[in-house]
């Protein structure tokens, strides 16, 4: 799909958002920018620990505080800036112009109210419609997931339906009111193949029908293969990477990228031949000097170990890593590169 000539809806500038431990500041999100568009799916991809979440909850406005802050940049929907927003104004937002959903959905659903009760508040709040009609939409919204029984199945509360069940009852509350951005956090991550699947299949069929722009977080590229348009890839805090699906398939050019594209299971691939990469995240309380990815790279120099690289951009690409830059003297990835797309093309 193309999204050159699309309105930008959301806006993400130089975000930094810090927890304040004792003396210790851990740099979750550490100037992250990007943008969405209306109507397509930016992927957030990246290890455990790398910021995703924390960018995702930052757009919310749900970072706890203290320990939390979000301690610079710009969240621009629609041209205002969430950042200055005041809570009041955030709650009309939440489930109504924006929504989330999370791997979890036992955390966010109320396990007292029938599931009916709950998407039925989301029209009672934000469309202000009376009882009865705002459950007449909710068993409406519970069919367009394809809840069988929807009417019976409105009225059991959460913990008598199964995990993709729930998983159908929170994207329902999500997109009840129609949101223009869904911010989707690991979806499908606590779900079996098959029912991942078809909750993916079901995204992309009403964000179709709706028009919602996506952010769609995972640290699975075969979800990221699957469902976007764009793709973030973020390495503690940062983006290393940002580019179109396509391009970074076929041309990965941060090793960090190269890496997760690695350890995909492919069909022609055995598991023993993934590749996980080397190493561990580090601990953002304590993060190396130069490149974070340095100690995990197979291309590292002194150069990376001393300095962090910048944001390297040629037009709607951009990456983080020296190897792209005049500078560069050490080995080249190429040959790297091609061996994953050429596996990634089988
Ligand atoms: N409440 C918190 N207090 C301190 N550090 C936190 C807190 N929440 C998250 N972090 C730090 O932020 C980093 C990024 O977390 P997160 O955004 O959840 O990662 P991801 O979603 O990519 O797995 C984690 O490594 C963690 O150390
Ligand atoms: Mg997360």
């Amino acid at each position: 799909m193309g999204t050159e000539h699309k309105e930008t809806i959301l806006e993400v500038k130089n975000l930094k958002t810090h927890f304040f431990s004792g003396k210790k500041v851990i740099k979750a999100v550490d100037g992250v920018d990007f943008d969405v568009k209306r109507g397509e799916t930016l992927g957030i991809v990246g290890e455990s620990g790398s910021g995703k979440s924390i960018t995702s909850l930052s757009i919310m406005r749900l970072i706890a505080e203290p320990p939390g802050k979000i301690v610079d940049g710009e969240i621009n929907f629609k041209g205002k800036n969430l950042l200055s927003e005041t809570e009041e104004g955030m709650r009309q937002m939440r489930g109504n112009k924006i929504s989330m959903i999370f791997q979890e959905p036992m955390t966010s659903l109320n396990p007292v109210y029938s599931v009916g009760e709950q998407i039925a508040e989301a029209f009672r709040i934000h469309q202000k419609l009376p009882k009865k009609e705002a459950w007449q939409r909710a068993v409406e919204m519970l069919r367009l997931v394809g809840i069988p029984s929807p009417e019976k199945r409105a009225k059991q509360e959460p913990h008598e339906l199964s995990g993709g069940m729930r998983q159908r009852v929170m994207i329902a509350m999500a997109l009840a009111c129609k949101p223009e951005l869904l911010i989707a956090d690991e979806p499908t991550t606590a779900l079996d193949v098959t029912i991942q699947a078809q909750i993916l299949d079901l995204l992309k069929n009403l964000q179709e029908q709706l028009g919602t722009a996506v952010i769609m977080i995972t640290h699975d590229m075969g979800v990221v293969s699957e469902t976007c348009d764009r793709v973030a890839v973020m390495y503690c805090g940062k983006i290393v990477e940002h580019t179109d699906v396509d391009s970074l398939f076929e041309n990965p050019k941060h090793p960090y990228t190269q890496g997760l594209l690695r350890s995909i299971p492919a069909v022609d691939r055995d598991v023993e031949e993934l590749e996980a990469i080397p190493g561990t995240v580090p601990s953002p309380d304590n993060l190396p000097k130069g490149c974070s990815f340095a100690p995990r790279c197979p291309f590292a120099t002194d150069l990376c170990r001393t300095e962090e690289p910048d944001l390297l951009i040629d037009n709607d690409d951009k990456v983080r890593c020296w190897m792209y830059s005049e500078r560069w003297n050490g080995p080249a990835a190429k040959e790297v590169a091609a061996d994953v797309s050429h596996a990634n093309a089988n």
